[in-house]
């Protein structure tokens, strides 16, 4: 990704249920640091992203974590999807992480036989609570 593509992520962000302004995208990717990334895939315009980010974990040691991927909505199941997970696996590998996971809300079904059939196996389920610091 490039800072010129925080216009094209809006709407991804969008169709994820994690809408934000441009210019809050913008400052996210002008804040990644060398532990995480925003890989994108393009054919005529960009039409899709991964985020993926590395942890050094005292229980899990060093691992990475995709924190978003979205493909839009009209270039959906021709293998963007899985071209963008390759991509972030091997971002991921090359800078040491030993594993790499996902969280994907339970309404996902359609995204959880995608994470299946590439590889990831559901190890867990769990409640995640949240309180706003505002
Ligand atoms: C999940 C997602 C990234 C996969 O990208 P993709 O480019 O469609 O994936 P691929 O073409 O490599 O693989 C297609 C598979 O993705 C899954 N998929 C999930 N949602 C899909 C959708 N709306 N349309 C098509 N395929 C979808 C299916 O398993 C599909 O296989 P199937 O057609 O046999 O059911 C994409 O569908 C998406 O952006 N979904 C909405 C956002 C989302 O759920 N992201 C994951 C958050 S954890």
């Amino acid at each position: 990704m490039t800072i010129g593509d925080a216009a094209a992520l809006a709407p991804l962000l969008e169709q994820l249920g994690y809408p934000a302004t441009v210019d809050e995208i913008r400052a996210r990717l002008e804040g990644l640091d060398a532990t995480a990334t925003v890989l994108v895939a393009s054919k005529t315009a960009l039409i899709g992203f991964v985020a993926v980010a590395i942890t050094n974990d005292f229980i899990a040691g060093r691992r990475a974590t995709i924190r978003g991927l979205v493909v839009a909505e009209g270039s959906r199941g021709t293998g963007f999807g899985a071209a963008l997970l390759a991509a972030a696996e091997r971002w991921a590998f090359e800078r040491g992480a030993g594993s790499i996971g996902v969280r994907s809300n339970v309404i996902r079904g359609r995204a959880h036989a995608f994470y299946e059939r590439n590889g990831y196996r559901r190890i867990k389920s769990q409640h995640i609570f949240d309180k706003s610091l505002r």
